[in-house]
């Protein structure tokens, strides 16, 4: 059973679904789990802390520093560094419900009660269920935060429609316990695969200047590299992400490396190719840059500015990675709007490739910018075109396919 013996480490905000978190703890405890309960007070206000108390058979933490604290008794203690030994006690966090008002707090690092401080604490993965009636689910603050917290890496745990406490109809309706329980048992069995691998990955644009303010550049997101590493992280990998100017926050354990033109992208993959087993470039790389960039910026009225800007070709990184390849298993994404197929087998060979990926932005759910992508996983001897799916689960497809050409 994946659940014994985890460590499960419940946060409880005040959204009226607090009630149900009852019914969630007796399936964590009958599943062999240990469950510790932290509270907001409001969330106190709405489910009894003493029957979760009785549930999980431990104390249940609301407040940083309680009237009645017995410093001899460790278990009625909850000041001074109680939310740390919380938060490294847990193998995993989960906020349920997760009101809008906790997670703005959490996206701004706010710490003012005992479970926001645990969450700031904590080192373990973090998974939240947003719960709030409809509008405020849908309110463009809500949903930033809620992107925001999974870019950096906690997993939303989606709400569902369905008639609300208001008595509206709509989004916003906790997942089921037995859902969250399904949730966390999946994350549980999932395998650690790619322990003891070391990934490279490029991601996001490159920008080329062309004097001290202006630059060439491209649409890339970064999403489909910043998922790919996300998945190899928490399959086990140690992953160093090489990444151009994008607005993405690094996932939890990732080494970022941040470069901004193609020559520093190259010069970081360089510095960083010892040791590793599998590099893998989804970054859009400018293919040209200006020739002549001069330090200060071009005026208008610039008699010597002839409206023309001179560009040479950027070093192509794939390929140079791919002539010197040695013990890694080398994977390039193709981006090509006209003759896929044949574009990306003559990059796959013409780059020294084991792999490549191919997209079309021009697809429908694919290219810059969306959560999902329609790739093709094309190598030597097999073209594996994959349904519409989101960037991380193209990514683990992209590392499955890697770990079964290496057995
Ligand atoms: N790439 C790279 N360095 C470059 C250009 C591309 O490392 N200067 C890598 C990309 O990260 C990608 C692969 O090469 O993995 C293919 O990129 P793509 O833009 O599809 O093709 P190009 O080789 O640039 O050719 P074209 O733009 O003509 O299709």
């Amino acid at each position: 059973m994946p659940l014994k013996g985890k460590k499960i480490l419940l946060g409880i905000t005040g959204g009226i679904a607090a009630y149900k978190m009852c019914s969630f703890v007796r399936l964590l405890v009958k599943a062999g789990a240990e469950v510790k309960v932290v509270m907001t007070p409001s969330a106190a206000k709405l489910v009894s802390p003493l029957t979760l108390s009785v549930l999980t058979n431990n104390d249940v933490v609301i407040n940083m520093y309680p009237e009645h604290s017995d410093p001899e008794n460790i278990e009625t203690v909850s000041a001074g560094t109680w939310h740390i030994k919380y938060g490294l006690w847990a193998d995993v966090f989960i906020i349920a419900p997760a009101t809008a008002n906790s997670i703005a707090k959490i996206t701004c690092g706010i710490s003012d009660n005992f479970l926001l401080s645990t969450v700031l604490a904590c080192r373990c993965p973090v998974f939240f269920a947003p719960t709030m009636d409809v509008d405020m689910y849908n309110k463009p603050v809500t949903q930033e935060n809620i992107k925001k917290l999974a870019g950096r890496g906690y997993m939303v745990i989606e709400p569902f429609y369905g008639e609300l406490a208001s008595g509206l109809f709509g989004m916003g309706k906790m997942a089921e316990p037995e859902i969250m329980f399904d949730v966390l048992k999946i994350h549980f069995e999932k395998k650690k695969d790619l322990k003891n691998k070391k990934v490279l990955i490029t991601a996001g644009p490159t920008v080329e200047p062309i004097d001290a303010v202006r630059y060439i550049s491209n649409y890339s997101s970064g999403k489909m590299g910043f998922d790919l590493a996300r998945a190899a992280d928490e399959r086990g990998a140690d992953v160093t992400l090489i990444a151009g100017p994008v607005n993405l926050e690094t996932p939890n354990g990732i080494k970022r490396i941040d470069v901004k033109s193609s020559d520093e992208m190259y010069k970081a993959v360089i510095a960083n190719l010892k040791g590793k087993d599998v590099v893998i470039m989804t970054a859009a790389v400018a293919d040209f840059k200006p020739v002549n960039v001069p330090g200060n910026k071009i005026k208008k009225e610039d008699k010597n500015f002839n409206m023309n800007i001179e560009l040479e070709k950027t070093t192509d990184i794939l390929k140079a990675v791919g002539k010197n390849k040695k013990n890694f298993f080398l994977i390039g994404f193709a981006l090509e709007t006209d003759n896929g197929i044949p574009n990306a087998q003559k990059k796959l060979k013409e780059k020294n490739l084991d792999m490549i990926v191919l997209n079309n932005p021009k697809e429908e759910g694919a290219g810059f910018g969306t959560d999902t992508n329609v790739v093709s996983l094309i190598d030597k001897r097999s073209i594996k075109k994959l349904e519409k799916m989101t960037k991380y689960e193209a990514g683990n497809e992209i590392l499955n396919y890697y770990l079964k050409k290496i057995k």
